[in-house]
């Protein structure tokens, strides 16, 4: 049984003390939740506060990307020594903002999940296709090699530990989500895609939607059998529709 991972991508927002306010009202209104796996992404900035508001909670923190190498001059860049230093246990890479607006590609998306994991993080990898490339058919196509050489050569014991997000690009911030069916179709072959590169680690790994998902929709989305939880934007902002979120009902 995959347990569900429900995952905020808070993105380029919330100050330090937003960040906190909003984490000390969503630890005591979820404080009881088990059977699902929580993660709050914020900004760099914002990591190591929450690290230490949520410690001894369930609310586990993720950074929104990482850098390859482990020190040296790379201006700007953060090493993934330094997200475990500051409290983070999951990472989110080549999320469809940053492929479009600073360049990731699925070979700079191959190194960071590799450095993630040699670090001990839990990569949140995120494919989807764009509305061009839905209209003109080719996603699977698309999705496909997101999948096999962003993920590539990886070992048995790393395979099991990703988390794949499927975010169709048309759905991200549009308020247009995919049809479960939509979903589920896509879920289903990015698992045959996985099994074919790491056999049953496919079984095991928690693979993601996202594009937005909110409080109104998630129940029907997690009602498919290949989604495993949601990787949300806008509506992981506020502590009331967040906690909507975790505590879905299937
Ligand atoms: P959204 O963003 O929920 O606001 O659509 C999802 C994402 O980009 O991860």
């Amino acid at each position: 049984m995959r347990k569900p991972l429900m995952a905020g991508n808070w993105k380029m927002n919330k100050t330090i003390p937003e960040a906190v306010a909003m984490v000390k009202d969503l630890k005591e209104r979820i404080a009881d939740v088990k059977d699902v796996d929580v993660l709050i992404c914020p900004t760099f900035t914002a990591i190591s506060a929450l690290a230490m508001e949520t410690k001894g909670t369930n609310i586990n923190i993720g950074a929104q990307d990482i850098f390859w190498e482990a020190k040296g001059a790379f201006t700007g860049e953060i090493a993934p020594n330094m997200l475990v230093d500051a409290g983070c246990k999951y990472v989110i890479i080549g999320h469809s903002e940053r492929r479009q607006y600073f360049g990731e590609t699925n070979e700079t998306v191959n190194k960071k999940v590799k450095a993630a994991l040699a670090n001990g993080l839990i990569p949140v990898v995120c494919v989807g296709e764009t509305l061009q490339e839905r209209e003109a058919n080719t996603y699977f196509k698309v999705i496909e090699s997101q999948v096999r050489e962003g993920l590539k050569d990886l070992s048995k014991e790393e395979a099991q530990k990703i988390v794949i997000a499927y975010e169709p690009v048309w759905a991200i911030g549009t308020g247009k989500t995919a049809t479960p069916d939509q979903a589920q179709e896509i879920h289903a072959f990015i698992r045959k895609v996985y099994s074919e590169m790491y056999c049953c680690a496919a079984d095991e790994i928690r693979i993601l939607y996202g594009g937005s998902v909110k409080p109104e929709n998630v129940s029907e989305l997690m009602k498919k059998e290949d989604i495993d939880g949601g990787l949300v934007g806008g509506a992981s902002l506020k502590a009331d529709s967040f906690e909507a979120l975790v505590k879905f009902s299937k």
